[in-house]
């Protein structure tokens, strides 16, 4: 059994909002783990917290996403006539097979590794312009000034979408995050959020004419393309499966960055050690998957009812949590002090990524930026501080983690 955290033999509780928990979640994680691995939370959803169970829950096909009939029972039959859910619904991200199968066969053709390495010398230049851009100011904010560069450029990049309209994507980006974040939408809201989705998708009505017209080398083109078993997508799925790459893939590695370098800087002796050793940067950004992932938990529907987790029956429609970050530090999986930064770890596999169908398509992408992000930064600043690593100032966010702002000086 893993250690606890806390003393107290209480029933352990999980309150995501807490602002406890906000700044520590990981001895929440070891008391759940501890004494209640298939915790039925009070918020009525079923809360999985050991490596082993949230990799079986993450490869069982008895779970799902079940995202129609979720949101129907939440808001009522009528929510898939909203743009908003409409467009959410045809994102693989949301799916399940065969339409899981459908969209995501579609898109990794487009998003291979020869495409994501051949992106290696442009990560490289956005990471070098941001630093040139401050390196005489002496100061900045390692995550808006840094952090945020080059997971926006390289995506708007890759899919050809000139920088200056990226704008246009980060309300509509922010509403997919609130549902993905099963946060409420008010009437009001959600009439913004449809119209916001209306204007993204006319924007992509645009692009698509003009590469119709003109294709071009690039990842918008190839989506166009992409052709499975005379299957095609349709502009509605291109459009979502476009802003899915968007979303899934900005603000998750803006924290990676962010969380790393903030790790790194609160173990000065892991610091010291990777300024000696870069080429311990592969296994370096393994371990800041694991110890700070930027996505926390990811949520399943049960199918049917499973009565094979801890003897517990998880009843059929019950919403089940697999906490990532909290298999990431169980001790069954992680011998070796998994409550300690360690770059030079080896074995274990980290779930940061997610597993089974849904595994993360930008993986390798968010490895390969967040590794030149930091080697670079910790080559061309080597006298960079960090102002506050104490108190940090994390989103109040429930499935990301991530600094609103990360101070530095040098
Ligand atoms: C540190 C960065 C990242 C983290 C921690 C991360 C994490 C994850 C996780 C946990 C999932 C699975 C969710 C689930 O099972 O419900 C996922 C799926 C996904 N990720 Fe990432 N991701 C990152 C970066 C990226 C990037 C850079 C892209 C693309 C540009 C991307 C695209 C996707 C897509 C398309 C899916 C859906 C796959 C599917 O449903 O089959 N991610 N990601």
């Amino acid at each position: 059994m893993s250690s606890l955290a806390t003393p107290e033999n209480t029933e352990p509780t999980f309150n995501p909002f807490s602002p406890a928990f906000l700044q520590d979640p990981y001895s929440h994680y070891a008391r759940l783990r501890g004494l209640d691995p298939v915790h039925l939370a009070r918020f009525g959803a079923y809360v999985i917290s050991r490596h082993a169970d949230v990799g079986f829950v993450l490869r069982d096909r008895r779970f799902g996403k079940d995202f129609i009939e979720r949101s129907q029972r939440h808001y009522g039959p009528e929510i898939m006539a909203e743009t908003l859910f409409d467009h959410m619904s045809r994102t693989m991200l949301l799916s399940d097979p065969p339409q899981h199968e459908r969209l995501r066969g579609l898109v990794v053709k487009a998003f291979t590794a020869r495409r994501v390495e051949a992106m290696r010398p442009r990560i490289q230049q956005v990471v070098d312009d941001a630093i040139d851009a401050v390196l005489d100011v002496g100061k900045m904010d390692l995550v808006a000034d840094f952090a945020y560069h080059p997971p926006v450029a390289i995506i708007c990049d890759m899919l050809g979408i000139p920088e200056e309209d990226r704008k246009l994507f980060h309300a509509c980006s922010e509403d997919s995050v609130k549902i993905l974040e099963s946060a409420p939408f008010t009437p009001e809201e959600l009439a913004t959020a449809n119209g916001r989705v209306q204007t993204v998708r006319s924007y992509f009505e645009r692009l698509y004419e003009q590469r119709r017209r003109c294709p071009c080398d690039d990842l918008t083109t190839q989506l166009m393309q992409s052709e499975e078993s005379g299957s095609k997508l349709t502009n509605e799925e291109l459009t979502a499966s476009i802003m899915l790459l968007f979303v899934a893939g900005h603000e998750t590695t803006i924290n990676l960055i962010g969380n790393g370098l903030l790790a790194l800087h609160r173990n000065p002796q892991q610091l010291a050690l990777l300024r000696e050793r870069p080429d311990l940067i592969g296994s370096a950004v393994d371990e800041f998957l694991r110890y700070e992932p930027s996505i926390q938990f990811t949520g399943r529907v049960a199918l049917e009812d499973v009565w094979d987790l801890h003897e517990k029956t998880i009843p059929k429609g019950a919403s089940v949590l697999c906490l990532l970050a909290s298999a990431n530090r169980d001790e069954a999986a992680y011998p070796d002090r998994p409550e300690q930064l360690d770059i030079t770890r080896h074995g274990g596999k980290n779930l940061s990524f997610g597993g089974g169908i849904h595994f993360c398509l930008g993986a390798q992408l968010a490895r390969l930026q967040t590794e030149i992000a930091i080697v670079t930064l910790l080559r061309r600043i080597p006298e960079l501080r960090i102002d506050n690593t104490e108190n940090p100032d994390w989103k109040p966010k429930f499935v990301m983690r991530g600094l609103k702002t990360l101070p530095a000086s040098w």
